[in-house]
């Protein structure tokens, strides 16, 4: 089975991933494996339920890391620590950003830098600097944080920024609206 989306993409929230692992795959549902535990702990922290949010992937397979980071399929490079997203990168990511235009979500989150890129790619998915602040693309508001598997490489402190950034992002919920503090 091929990984898929998760809830309506008329929820208020929209949660973007990297790409799916091989438990999603597997289950044809995001965010279902390790990173998605440490995910669901967040969110219950934050006091949002995950089936009221709308959950996509930036790359629709699986991907591959180097030893510096750099992301990788199939042996192209579809992001780089220097540049952020490559030109093949965006285009693999091509149908998320059709399905984040097409949903109804006050906030985008994109979790990661990775996610990050493809919204605001003059950031270069510098996700310890953007995380937690309230960002535009094409008129529509996202707050992005750090990526869930982050924690599950041993920094716990992480998770408590996740949820933190969260919390935000439920307020920010609320209401379309882009009002910067
Ligand atoms: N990591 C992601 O970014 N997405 C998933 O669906 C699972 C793990």
């Amino acid at each position: 089975m091929s990984e898929s989306e998760h809830g309506s993409p008329d929820s208020s929230i929209c949660l973007l991933g990297e790409a799916p692992a091989a438990e999603e795959m597997r289950k044809g549902e995001p965010f279902v494996g390790q990173a998605g535990g440490v995910l669901d702990r967040c969110l219950l922290a934050a006091g949002i339920d995950r089936n009221r949010c709308y959950i996509v992937n930036t790359f629709p397979f699986p991907v591959q890391k180097d030893v510096s980071g750099n992301i990788l399929h199939n042996g192209e490079r579809l992001w780089t620590k220097d540049r952020g997203l490559t030109e093949i990168g965006m285009a693999t990511a091509r149908t998320a950003r059709e399905k984040l235009r097409a949903s109804g979500a006050n906030v985008i989150v994109p979790l990661g830098g990775t996610a990050l890129s493809l919204l605001a790619p003059q950031t270069k998915g510098q996700i310890g600097k953007w995380r937690g602040s309230i960002l535009e693309w094409g008129g529509r508001k996202f707050v992005p944080s750090f990526h869930p598997a982050t924690v599950c490489w041993g920094s716990t402190h992480q998770q408590h920024v996740i949820a933190t950034d969260l919390v935000r992002v439920k307020e920010q919920s609320a209401f379309p609206d882009i009002q910067r503090r």
